[in-house]
This record gives C-alpha cells, structure tokens and sequence, in this order.
C-alpha cells in the first residue's frame, strides 16, 4: 500500500498525470472516496498525458464517457448512480475492460467482477487542510506489482 500525498489540485492532476505513462490499452483503475475527493480531477490529470480533455465533468447522466485519439481509447464510468452490478452488466460493462484504458469512479461497486489485474486508488480529504488529499494506492493482481508508486511524485 502507498501513501501519496497530494497538496493541491495540481499536484493531484500531475500525479495522474505522472502515472498514466505506464498505462496500456486493457488497465483497469477503480477511484473511491467521497464526493468532492478528487476522483474526477485524478481522472484529468489522466487525460492529459495522453493530451486529451483539460476539464471533465463526471458522467453524470451516462455511466460512461470515452475520451479518445490515434493512440488510445480511455472509458471513464461513474457509477455512483448504480443500483447495482446487474445494471452494469446490462449495459454490457464487462466488454469495455479490454476495449482500452478502463478508470471506474465508485468502481468498488464491481469489486466481484472486476478482472484480475487492477489499480485501486481510495481518495480521502484531510480534516485541517481542504486543498490535501491522501491517496491510497493498492495493486491488485500482478500487472502492477513492480511499480514504485513514489516514482511519479514530484517535489
Ligand atoms: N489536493 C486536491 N486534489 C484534488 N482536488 C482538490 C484538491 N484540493 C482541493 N480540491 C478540490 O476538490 C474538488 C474535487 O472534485 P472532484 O475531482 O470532482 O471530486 P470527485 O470526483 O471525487 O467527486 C475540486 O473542486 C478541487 O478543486
Ligand atoms: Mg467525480
């Protein structure tokens, strides 16, 4: 389990922004944390390594949003208006794991259909300072297991 510590938005974004260089096509990442986290600004700071969207919103009335160029297809789902993993596998969720990078915001949520291999980054608030948030990284699985975590931070 890493710690990271993120002092600000930015620093969140670069961050996301850090990691998403080892991301390949078929990574699936499963964000949680309470409303107003970060989730959604992790998830920005993906998007621009790959030079796609600066400003997002969540996918608030779909469950997924695709953002996308030449090189790679990114599914960014919400699923906090899930009822359950009936309905994601309704709309046939389980074919995007492998259709390109996958990042789940509430993704706990399909903890049991999950594939494998997975990123799980829990994102909490600090009660005396609003602009921290800690990260929690977890591996699942083995695709992740050599990576140093601390490697993407900046000073
Ligand atoms: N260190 C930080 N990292 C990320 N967001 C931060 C941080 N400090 C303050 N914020 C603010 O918290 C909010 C996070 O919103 P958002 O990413 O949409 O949360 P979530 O998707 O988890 O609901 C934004 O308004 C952002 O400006
Ligand atoms: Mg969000």
């Amino acid at each position: 389990m890493y710690e990271i510590i993120c002092k600000s938005e930015y620093k969140t974004k670069e961050y996301a922004r850090n990691l998403a260089g080892i991301l390949k096509k078929g990574d699936v990442i499963v964000l949680s944390g309470e409303l107003g986290a970060g989730k959604t600004k992790f998830v920005e700071g993906l998007l621009n390594h790959f030079g796609l969207q600066d400003e997002i919103s969540s996918p608030t009335f779909t469950i997924v949003n695709e953002y996308k160029n030449e090189k790679i297809s990114i599914f960014h789902f919400d699923l906090y208006r899930l009822s359950d993993i009936y309905e994601f596998e309704n709309i046939g969720g389980e074919e995007y794991f492998n259709k390109g990078i996958c990042i789940f915001e509430w993704g706990e949520l399909i903890e049991d259909i999950l594939p494998n291999d997975y990123l799980k980054i829990s994102f909490s608030k600090q009660n005396d300072d609003e602009n921290i948030r800690i990260l929690n990284i977890e591996t699942v699985g083995d695709r992740f297991k050599e990576i140093d975590f601390y490697s993407f931070l900046e000073e």
